[in-house]
This record gives structure tokens, sequence and C-alpha cells, in this order.
């Protein structure tokens, strides 16, 4: 089957068909996570937290996620690829903002671009879009904005819905093909989605939204700790790994790995 394309996206919409949406950085997993059925790849800036070890996406660079982005459209054949623009790669000017998102495209060989806000980017959206460049919005919680947003905190409750309502229709207005919320009230997000024409993609956004989308070492247990409510833990990936890596330690210093069929005579 060819790639999917973001016409697809839409038209699953029309016929109340849901996609799954996860996040992948390098090619064993998006050729897996393809094969599984995902079909749409983000190579989220959360690369920074998953892949370069940060506290905030804030740090992670256009020249830190070009690599990931290229090892994950190479490793793939079907689904729809989808890059962040990190922090500071778009906020100057819609002039900065379409020159990123060509260079994804070029260089990283993506299908589409992502990035945060609404109303106040919307300038941006259109830019890049008028560029022939798809982009998807991401609304509600933004986490390039953590500082300004005082933390991690659910957006558009109470009076803030209409801000959270403007927000998606200025998206959609300015040529989004589709709407990451996150973090936003089941409600609101069933209403943003009952009104919108294109998918909505929800992250602690409920279950109206169009589609899902979770950080894969989030859903598949490869991160420890307190995970925020809305991961799931579909598998306990790093109680896998960490057994595997401790018998093999084990292994060496015994002596019992190598065995003598492992061996060269
Ligand atoms: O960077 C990321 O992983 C994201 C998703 C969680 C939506 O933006
Ligand atoms: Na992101």
């Amino acid at each position: 089957p060819r790639r999917v394309r973001t016409l697809d996206l839409i038209k699953a919409k029309t016929q109340g068909r849901r996609w799954a949406m996860l996040t992948s950085y390098d090619q064993y997993t998006a050729a897996l996570f393809e094969q599984a059925g995902v079909e749409v790849l983000l190579v989220g800036d959360s690369a920074a937290n998953n892949v370069y070890g940060h506290e905030t996406t804030l740090p992670v660079t256009v020249d830190e996620l070009i690599p990931l982005a290229r090892a994950v459209s190479s490793a793939t054949s079907r689904a729809l690829i989808v890059a962040d623009l990190p922090f500071g790669s778009y906020e100057i000017s819609d002039e900065q903002a379409v020159a990123t998102a060509v260079r994804f495209m070029k260089e990283a060989g993506v299908h589409a671009v992502k990035l945060e806000g609404g109303v106040a980017v919307a300038s941006r959206i259109k830019a890049i879009t008028t560029a022939g460049i798809p982009v998807m919005a991401h609304i509600g919680f933004t986490p390039q904005a953590e500082h300004n947003l005082g933390g991690y905190k659910v957006q558009g409750r109470g009076d803030a819905g209409d801000a959270l309502l403007a927000d998606a229709r200025a998206v959609a207005e300015a040529g989004a093909f589709s709407v990451v919320m996150e973090m936003v009230p089941a409600g609101l997000a069933g209403q943003v989605t009952a009104e919108m024409t294109i998918p909505t993609v929800g992250i602690g956004a409920g279950a109206d939204c169009d589609a899902q989308v979770l950080v894969w070492q989030d859903m598949a247990g490869l991160r420890t700790g307190k995970a925020p409510r809305f991961v799931k833990r579909y598998a306990d990936l790093h109680s896998v790994l960490s057994d595997a890596v401790g018998r093999y330690v084990d292994e060496v210093k015994s002596g019992a790995f190598p065995e003598p069929e492992r061996s060269f005579e």
C-alpha cells in the first residue's frame, strides 16, 4: 500500500474512522510502528526529553531533529511522517518558519510539519501551507510555552474554553490539515472535533477526538516514574530490557557467555 496522505486523514474523519499516531525517533521503532498499523509517525521535539535527556523540549535544535526525522522517513514506506518545528525555529517571522519547514522537507524527507500555537501562529501556518507544506497544528497545552503557561496544566477550562475554540478555528482557517489538542477537557475537545472538518488528535483530550497520539517511550513503559494521567502503559519495556541486560552482564562475568557455539575455532 502507498504512503498515507493528509487527504486520507481528512477522508477518514468524514467516514468516522479513527487513526493512531505515535512518536518515533529512529529506524527500528518507525518500521515496527507502521507495520503495527500506526498511520502517522511524529518525530516530536519530545526527542529533547526522550532522546537527548533534557528536562524540557526547549533545548532541542533543528540540526538535532533532522537526522532523527531522516531515519524515520527512510525506514518507512506507508506512514505519514510529521516533524515538529522546535522552539526558536519559527517564532521570529513567517519567513523563518517557511525556511525551517523547507529544511525538514528537503533534508529529512518528512511529509508535514507541526508547530505549537493557535491564533498567534495563524500567519505562520498560512505561510508554510502556501509554500506547499502541510501543517499539523498543536493547541491546548503547548510544551514549548510551559514557562509562560505556568507548568503542565489542563487548558481551556471554564472561560478559557472560548480562547481554545478560537485557536482551533484560527488554525483550521489558516490551512492546517489536522490539529493536536493536548490536555484539554474531554467535553470541549469533543465540541471542537464535532465542529471541525479537519481531524483532531488528542493527547489528554478524551475519547471524542478523531485520532490519538502518545510518546512511544511512555506507552511502551520504557520511561519509568510518574507519568501524566493521560499516559497508558501498554507494555513494560523497562523491565524486559533491564532483565535482558542484567542477565548479559551476569553471564559475561561468570564466563557463561559466549558459549562454544558462539565462538570460532
Ligand atoms: O513532541 C511530541 O511528542 C508531541 C506530541 C506528544 C503531540 O508534540
Ligand atoms: Na512536540
